[in-house]
């Protein structure tokens, strides 16, 4: 029998190489996915998994089908968690562990492991994933710990960060200068987006994993994206996290800005609401869960016109708004304009005051014995 294992090559995944063959007596084949970690961390990988007792290592790039089918899905949501998390290592599980059930098939193995801790939201990620994508596949799994790097973000998590009241070093940052360290200039940047999705940098039209890797580099030389919280894990425990989101955190800002032009008030509300819950979902590994899907479904239609540019200031570590343009846009200057218009007449907010207030003049009226 064969057993595929999520591998990425540092000292933690080695070790369950040897361990698989020993108390499953299984061939090993490591798989690791490209989700832009960095070139670095795929050299030499082929050579390691084959000392530490591999049959085989598969690698496949999955950077492009993780922006276009997971991260822009999320983005198009708003989906972030508990206020702050852009969700990076949430989304990156499922893509993962569904090349791996992929693979799986591919080299005739009938099980699947990783290396994900008890006290984790990963392994439920993978787990379910698994569970989703092919129920039939037998689970190993060996606790370790990692720092996790993709396209989309880096996370910080243990040593001295587990406890809150620390303040980061400065020198465990990879994806982004500090603040104070970043140039003196701003430097201004023009996202282009089509129903809801990112299209375009400065007028250049780019794949989703080259314009996100494009805006990770401006971001991160400005010191934007850095996020530092503590968070409900899906097993009950709080958790003290760090992540750097540079290129996440422009594209966040500017999806956002741009449904201020492209949706009413209540579609707006109905929306933000609906991603709390999309955000939990992705969170606790129900991806491939058909409430996902289908509030999935709702989000495409409700971001159909969200379309048009957002101008954006980066500045040492902060992103401001200072533009945005949509062909689709609800705003008017002829109705919006402090000069009186024909469309909208002030005379008619005299009597929409009197009857939208009445309520609250006849609570008052009630109190006041009138
Ligand atoms: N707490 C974050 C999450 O649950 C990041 C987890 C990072 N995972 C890791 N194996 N280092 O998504
Ligand atoms: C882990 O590798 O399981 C720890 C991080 C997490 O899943 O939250």
């Amino acid at each position: 029998n064969k057993v595929v294992l999520a591998y990425s090559g540092g000292l933690d995944t080695s070790v369950i190489v040897p361990w698989l063959r020993e108390n499953y007596g299984c061939e090993v084949v490591c798989f690791t996915a490209d989700v832009g970690q960095g070139v670095g961390e795929l050299e030499g990988l082929e050579q390691k998994a084959k000392a530490s007792g591999a049959c085989q290592l598969v690698v496949k790039d999955l950077q492009e089908e993780f922006v276009r089918d997971f991260i822009f899905p999320c983005l198009r949501a708003g989906a972030i968690y508990e206020r702050k998390y852009l969700l990076g290592t949430s989304m990156a599980r499922p893509v993962i562990a569904k090349a791996m059930v992929d693979v799986a098939k591919e080299v005739g193995a009938d099980a699947v492991a990783h290396g994900c801790t008890g006290k984790g939201n990963d392994q439920v990620r993978f787990e379910l994933t698994f569970f989703a994508l092919n129920p039939e596949l037998k689970l190993t799994k060996k606790s370790i710990y990692s720092r996790d790097r993709n396209l989309w973000h880096l996370s910080h998590e243990g040593d001295i960060l587990e406890d809150p009241a620390n303040e980061p070093k400065e020198d465990m940052y990879m994806m982004s200068t500090s603040p104070e360290a970043a140039p003196e200039k701003p430097e201004y940047v023009e996202i282009g987006i089509v129903a809801g999705l990112p299209i375009s940098v400065n007028g250049e039209k780019l794949s989703p994993a080259s314009l996100l890797s494009h805006l990770n580099e401006i971001g991160g030389k400005h010191g934007i994206g850095r996020v530092d919280m503590v968070e409900n894990r899906l097993v009950g425990m709080k958790s003290r996290g760090v992540y750097e989101t540079p290129g996440g955190t422009i594209l966040f800002t500017a999806a956002r800005e741009l449904e201020s032009l492209t949706l009413d008030r209540e579609t707006m509300q109905v929306k933000d609401s609906l991603a709390l819950k999309y955000a939990e979902l992705v969170y606790a590994g129900r991806w491939f869960d058909p409430l996902r899907e289908s509030m999935d479904a709702f989000m495409e239609k409700i971001t159909e016109t969200t379309t048009g540019l957002v101008r954006l200031k980066l500045y040492k570590g902060s992103v401001s708004v200072v533009g945005r343009t949509s062909p689709k846009s609800l705003y008017r200057e002829d109705i919006s304009s402090f000069e009186s218009g024909q469309i909208y007449d002030q005379a008619d907010a005299a009597g929409f005051i009197r009857l939208y207030g009445l309520p609250m003049r006849v609570r008052a009226m009630l109190e006041k014995g009138i």
